[in-house]
């Protein structure tokens, strides 16, 4: 990807707003839901076996991180194939993971960038990430992956004040939900203007959706999914796949 000049990629100023149509509100009434499919576990299977090209390396890593008692935050595999395709889309070189756990989401997306591509990873656990060193060393991908044991904000704001701001193409933040709008604000610095932030768990197990549920995460992911949406400095869609993918790409910048 072409990079652009520094000066037109730091001037946050001169972004043609991406959402110009006037929003319609009250749309769930409009909608024939009877068009929607239900994703059963049948649905699914077929979903998995008929069309997920997962490597068997990645599939060992799954049937390993299953034996954790965390197994559930990690990615399923046609959402790490679909995060692989966004990649290869948008030619990304550069790329920034906010929540690594033991390395499946990240062996995705550096499997899909180009040999001197690289992959910065963000977490604070020494013991999940050594399954994923492990892993990426395997698969001959270690070289492209950075891997930063430290709180991400730090990790993000270090790279802001390095001058990096606007050399990233794609972003994935799948961390603690709290800071989310943080991680949010800081990839919109950090990622160019045509790239990618993709951001996990945007459906919260339905409990976006539950009025009762009011607890901090839930209320983080409801805030920042309402902000995005109203937020024209990007474009937008939240995918029901997984635990929901919110996709936000940062508005091109005037030609000036
Ligand atoms: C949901 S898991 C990531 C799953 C991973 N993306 C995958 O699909 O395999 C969240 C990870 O975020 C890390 N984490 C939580 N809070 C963090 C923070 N403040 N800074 C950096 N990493 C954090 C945890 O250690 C955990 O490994």
């Amino acid at each position: 990807m072409a990079k652009l000049p520094a000066r037109a990629r730091r001037s946050a100023s001169s972004r043609r707003p991406a959402a110009a149509v006037p929003r319609v509100t009250g749309k769930a009434a409009s909608v024939d839901t009877g068009r929607l499919l239900p994703l059963d576990d049948r649905l699914y299977a077929y979903l998995l076996d008929e069309t997920v090209r997962e490597p068997e390396l990645m599939a060992r890593l799954r049937a390993e991180t299953r034996r954790l008692p965390n197994a559930s935050m990690q990615i399923g595999p046609e959402q790490a194939q679909l995060m692989g395709l966004l990649v290869r889309l948008i030619d990304a070189r550069r790329a920034l993971e906010i929540g690594t756990f033991t390395g499946y989401s990240a062996l995705a997306v550096a499997l899909a960038l180009p040999a001197d591509g690289r992959l910065i990873c963000c977490d604070m656990s020494e013991e999940w990430t050594e399954i994923a060193r492990r892993y990426w060393r395997e698969a001959g991908i270690a070289e492209r992956i950075d891997l930063r044991l430290a709180p991400a904000a730090d990790t993000l704001a270090e790279l802001i004040a390095a001058g990096e701001t606007g050399d990233f193409d794609f972003a994935f933040i799948d961390a603690d939900k709290e800071n989310y709008d943080l991680y949010y604000e800081q990839c919109l610095t950090l990622v160019r203007p045509g790239g990618l932030i993709a951001i996990d768990n945007a459906l919260w197990h339905g409990a976006v959706a539950d009025p009762a549920c009011n607890d901090v995460d839930t209320a983080a992911i409801r805030a920042l999914n309402r902000k995005i949406r109203d937020d024209t400095r990007v474009d937008m869609v939240l995918l029901a796949i997984g635990d929901g993918l919110l996709l936000a790409r940062p508005s091109q910048l005037e030609a000036t």
